[in-house]
């Protein structure tokens, strides 16, 4: 429990906890920073943190994975580098709060610890922020409601990590549920639930890859996207985002895109118009419709958006070729990381097994698995009764 190792790592209790968990991107690739919709889950899976005052004005923070400690002064702190830099989401959303008026009177020690898997694509960064977030809102007695603490730990990445992202990760940690798919429309900043269906599984395959360009091509990407919609704004002023763009409008002008913007755009407008055809099927209970929509979502990722690889392309076809399973596409940026599976029950570990030999088979290494369910969103949590 994060207590007793708050006491071991601190030599005190701590005086507030909070968790948030990590997500699964269901549908809805790169439309986020593009102003479309898109659909995510919250996952069983989550990052813990606890914090305690101290009596100056040093903010210290340590994690369970980790031995040493990363202390900054809370009056002025950049952001850090090396194998101190897992420190900077907990210190963006501290920066954030404070720019919005959370009140620092003292500092505090606060301790990190995860189930979730590192580089999985579940984004264990936005579950640090937004757990971060909930845990300085208790220490600081401060209240924001969960829009807009996700916006809090969207600008934490964007301006203290320096990654362009969108508010998928950090909205869907926040507004997540059981048996519920967060629909973000991003343009607007809307957050809504959508019940999912009775007997949908996930299940996650780990290709424990990661580009070693991961960052500088998710910057690209979006790059290319501003850039779409910036040629695009001459024959369409009207269109305040890529995402307003449809597949039918691109195809009219690809001429002032060229090769290259033209399948970003289409990946973008293509995901739009999938996150809506999904919602719709889910709401006849329809996952067989749901589950071509996932594999044409990654075949999109695949083709126009070149934003998969190789390993995660062999474990989608061998799930295309597996009993009980509805779809499965890559989840998150891309570039590395994992493959969500949805499955109905009869779907088990021995059908899981036979995916990661195929991938054995073709790169001589493993894939790693799990099951997850879907779990809460993020909230302060209750320290035990002492
Ligand atoms: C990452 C980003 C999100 C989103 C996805 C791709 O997870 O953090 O904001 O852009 O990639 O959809």
């Amino acid at each position: 429990m994060i207590e007793d190792l708050y006491i071991q790592k601190f030599g005190r209790s701590p005086e507030v906890i909070a968790q948030a968990p990590g997500r699964l991107e269901f549908i809805g690739n790169h439309t986020d920073y593009n102003g479309g919709p898109v659909l995510g889950v919250a996952v069983d899976r989550r990052v813990s943190v606890a914090l305690a005052a101290r009596s100056d004005r040093q903010a210290c923070f340590r994690s369970a994975s980790m031995e040493g400690e990363v202390c900054v002064d809370i009056d002025s702190f950049a952001p850090l580098s090396g194998n101190e830099s897992w420190a900077n989401y907990p210190l963006g959303v501290l920066k954030e709060l404070i720019s919005a008026g959370m009140p620092i009177p003292h500092g505090f020690d606060m301790l990190v610890d995860s189930d979730l898997p590192a580089g999985a694509g579940l984004s264990s960064s936005a579950a640090f922020e937004l757990a971060s977030g909930y845990g300085y809102c208790g220490l600081y007695e401060f209240e924001l409601d969960r829009a807009d603490m996700a916006r809090v730990g969207r600008r934490a990445e964007n301006n203290f990590v320096g990654m362009p992202c969108g508010i998928l990760d950090q909205g869907v940690s926040a507004f997540g549920d059981v048996n519920s798919l967060v629909k973000i429309d991003c343009e607007k900043e809307l957050f809504s639930r959508l019940t999912l269906p009775d007997d949908v599984h996930f299940w996650v395959f780990n290709t424990a890859k990661k580009h070693s360009l991961v960052d500088s091509l998710y910057g690209t990407r979006h790059q290319e996207c501003m850039e779409a919609h910036r040629r695009m704004q001459a024959p369409l002023p009207q269109a305040q985002n890529l995402a307003q763009i449809s597949t039918a409008q691109l195809s009219e002008h690809q001429d002032l895109l060229g090769d290259v913007l033209y399948r970003r755009a289409l990946h973008i407008s293509g995901e739009c118009e999938r996150v809506l055809a999904v919602e719709s099927a889910l709401g006849k209970g329809d996952m067989a419709t749901v589950g071509e929509l996932l594999f044409e979502s990654h075949e999109s990722s695949r083709v126009n958006f070149e934003n998969s690889i190789p390993e995660l392309d062999i474990l989608v076809d061998a799930l295309k070729e597996s009993q009980h399973v509805w779809g499965a596409r890559l989840t998150g940026g891309g570039f590395g990381g994992a493959v969500m599976a949805v499955t109905n029950g009869q779907f088990g570990q021995a059908d899981a097994e036979k995916i990661v030999a195929a991938y054995q088979e073709k790169f001589g290494q493993a894939a790693t698995f799990f099951h997850t369910t879907t779990g809460p969103g993020a909230s302060q949590g209750q320290l035990s009764a002492t």
